[in-house]
C-alpha cells in the first residue's frame, strides 16, 4: 500500500481529505503523525505559493509523496480580504466570523468565495498544483455547528444553508477543497502511480 502525508495539523482538513479519498489503497497521514516537525513558515503571496511551500516542506521531512492545500475566504466587499491571510484574520474562529461580520456592517454586496489550491510534492519536488473554488455568500449571523472556520457565515450558491449546516457529506461533493482534490486525483491516476511505494 503506498503512503502519502497532508501536510496539515488541522484535524477537520484531516478528516475532509480522508473522506475524499474514500477507498483509495493508501496509508493517510498527516502532520499530526509527525509531531517533531518543525512548524512550516507560510511566507508566500499566494494561495499557490503557500501550498507548494508545505507539500515542499512535508514531502522533504516525511520522505514520502506529500499533499497540501491552502484555502482561504476572498470576499468582494473587502477587495478579497482576508484571503491569504484567512487563518490569521483574528486569533479564534468566532472571532475572525465577528471581525468579517462587522467590516460588511451596512455593505450590501456579500459576495464571497472560498479557494483551494492543492500543490503535490513527489521526490523534493512540486509536481502541480490545482484550484477549487465555490461562490457564495456572506450571511448576516452565524449559523449551523458543523465544519470549521468560515463555515457557519458563508452560504454557497444555489443554497439557502451555510456550510456549518450541510452534513459533511454534502460539503464534501461541493467544497473548493472537493474541487480542487478531484482534479489532484485525476492526475494521481492519469499521470503515474506516484502513491504506490515501488515508485518511490
Ligand atoms: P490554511 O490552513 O492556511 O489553508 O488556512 C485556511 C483558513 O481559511 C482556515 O483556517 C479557515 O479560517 C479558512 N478556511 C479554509 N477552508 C475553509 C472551509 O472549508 N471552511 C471554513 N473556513 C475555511
Amino acid at each position: 500500500m503506498g503512503c502519502i502525508v497532508i501536510a496539515t495539523a488541522n484535524a477537520h482538513k484531516v478528516e475532509e481529505f480522508r473522506a475524499l479519498m474514500g477507498k483509495q489503497d493508501v496509508d493517510v497521514k498527516s502532520l499530526l503523525d509527525y509531531p517533531h516537525m518543525p512548524p512550516i513558515e507560510e511566507n508566500g503571496s499566494s494561495f499557490r505559493e503557500n501550498a507548494s511551500i508545505k507539500a515542499l516542506a512535508a514531502c522533504n521531512y516525511c520522505d514520502v509523496p506529500a499533499f497540501a492545500d491552502d484555502s482561504g475566504l476572498e470576499v468582494a466587499a473587502l477587495d478579497g480580504a482576508p484571503g491569504i491571510y484567512s487563518a490569521r484574520y483574528a486569533p479564534t474562529a468566532p472571532e475572525r466570523i465577528a471581525k468579517l461580520l462587522k467590516a460588511l456592517e451596512g455593505k450590501t454586496d456579500r459576495r464571497a468565495r472560498f479557494v483551494c489550491v492543492i500543490a503535490i510534492a513527489v521526490n523534493g519536488e512540486v509536481v502541480d498544483t490545482f484550484e477549487g473554488e465555490v461562490r457564495g455568500r456572506i450571511a448576516d449571523a452565524p449559523r449551523g455547528e458543523g465544519g470549521f472556520g468560515y463555515d457557519p457565515v458563508f452560504i454557497p450558491d444555489g443554497y439557502d444553508c451555510t456550510f456549518a449546516e450541510l452534513s459533511a457529506e454534502e460539503k464534501n461533493r461541493i467544497s473548493h477543497r472537493a474541487v480542487a482534490f478531484r482534479k489532484a486525483m485525476e492526475f494521481v491516476e492519469d499521470q503515474m502511480s506516484m502513491l504506490d511505494n515501488d515508485f518511490l
